[in-house]
């Protein structure tokens, strides 16, 4: 149940980046012993990463943001259809088994809410590395002897696929070149993990990565980057809502684009030492988005500026550049009374002054979470059905609204 609130105030801690956390766990499968992540979310999709590594026969204990995860000397390499069918992100364990134990069968993940998307170039790029793939009954068989360096040029700069290369190079033999290498924070992230447990990999966070093959790596303790995707959500809440507040932690160097785009639409941001302080003072206006690999605007930030757009003054052009399908959520906000046309990549957004409250469904994460900013600044009420979408990659989101002055009740 979301309710109608007209400024928010205050600050907000944002925790460890999901997208992150998840591919840092699977890393961990790269070293034997006890690796140790701090700043992870309690969150679902953490939840399913530990229960896949526990199919495996891996120890994974959670104290609080704490994570141990305790891998041992042989696995059961394998992630089920179950498993992998409730979160995409189980694809990053194929990388890491195919390095150290050489063999894996992962279920094929399938389609989901944001349409196809396809695995194929984690495959090749594998295969580049001397990993073999065969296909049956719903599942990916991967078998190699010693993984070897070699040059791999990716066809677009997948976030999945770069870390599946970066985490697979690393225990093979010799020198890895990847070229058109996603430039992510959390491939960042990703790789200053790996050279902590021994890794040599370098250039993260450039288009081209390299990585120098090691033996054996070690387990280690490590704290995950703050969310940004999470930031993006309260950044959007004061945009529809109005007021201020300090988006603690929040890193300003991960969200160039996004703080430009909301400046642009006459939000005021400014860096403080703490993180983020983000205030409307004015009606905000129509800017024109555009998603995009890092530094790019992201396809995470899009609802979150789709549902700040719709209730902004003029007229916005929003485009989709990286999956298709991601619009689905704009029929729920079209059902909240916004001007909102969208065919193909394309949706034009006309501003209205307010959302009007209704009964709305969450069709992922990210479309959940935005459209309960949308409710918060709806007249009357708005339910929100199938919200466990939003508990996937939010640690008490209706929570940490309503210590901002939002009245969310998570049911
Ligand atoms: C993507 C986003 C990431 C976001 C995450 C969850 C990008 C570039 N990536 O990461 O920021 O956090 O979703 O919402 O914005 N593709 C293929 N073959 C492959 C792999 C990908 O064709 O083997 C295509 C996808 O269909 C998509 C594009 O490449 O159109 C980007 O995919 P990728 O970056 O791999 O997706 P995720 O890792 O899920």
């Amino acid at each position: 149940m979301v309710y109608q609130s007209d400024s928010l105030s205050g600050e907000v801690t944002i925790g460890g980046a999901k997208n992150s956390a998840l591919k840092l766990m699977a890393a961990a499968l790269l070293a034997e012993g006890v690796t140790i992540l701090h700043n992870v979310p309690d969150i679902t999709d953490v939840t399913i990463m530990s229960e896949l590594l526990m199919a495996m026969g891996v120890g994974v204990a959670r104290f609080g943001n704490r994570v141990e995860i305790d891998v041992p000397a042989e696995i059961n390499p394998e992630a089920p259809y179950e498993l992998v069918s409730r979160m995409r992100a189980s694809i990053s364990v194929l990388g890491p088994l195919i390095a150290r134990f050489g063999i894996a069968t992962v279920a094929i993940p399938g389609g989901d809410d944001f349409g196809s998307r396809p695995i194929d170039m984690h495959l090749t790029g594998l295969e580049r590395l001397g990993a073999k793939f065969s296909y049956e009954h719903g599942n990916i068989y991967g078998k190699a002897g010693k993984l070897r360096g070699a040059e791999v040029l990716l066809e677009f700069p997948s976030v999945g696929a770069t870390e599946n290369l970066m985490m697979a190079a690393s225990l093979s033999v010799g020198n890895t070149v990847i070229d058109n290498a996603a430039r992510e924070p959390e491939i960042s992230d990703l790789s200053d993990l790996l050279n902590l447990m021994g890794a040599k990999v370098s250039g993260a966070g450039t288009s081209r990565i390299t990585i120098e093959g090691v033996e054996q790596m070690v387990p280690v303790e490590f704290t995950v980057i703050p969310d940004r995707v999470e930031a993006a959500t309260f950044m959007s809440a004061i945009a529809v809502c109005g007021g201020k507040a300090l988006l603690r932690n929040a890193r300003p160097e991960h969200m160039r684009m996004l703080i430009r785009k909301m400046e642009e639409m006459g939000m005021e941001i400014t860096l403080d030492p703490a993180g983020i302080v983000i205030e409307r003072n004015t009606t905000t206006k129509g800017v024109h988005v555009s998603t995009l690999p890092y530094p790019g605007l992201a396809t995470d930030y899009k609802p979150f500026l789709v549902v700040a757009l719709a209730v902004s003054e003029g007229l916005s052009m929003v485009t989709e550049n990286i999956f298709a399908g991601r619009f689905r959520y704009i029929d729920e906000l079209v059902r909240m009374g916004a001007d909102i046309r969208a065919e193909g990549r394309h949706a034009v957004v006309t501003g209205v002054s307010c959302f009007s409250g209704a009964k709305v469904r969450a069709h992922d994460i990210r479309a959940g979470a935005a459209l309960v900013v949308a409710g918060m600044g709806a007249d009357g009420v708005t339910e929100v059905y199938e919200a466990e979408h939003i508990d996937r990659g939010y640690e008490n989101l209706a929570g940490k609204l309503t210590a901002m002055g939002a009245q969310v009740e998570r049911a």
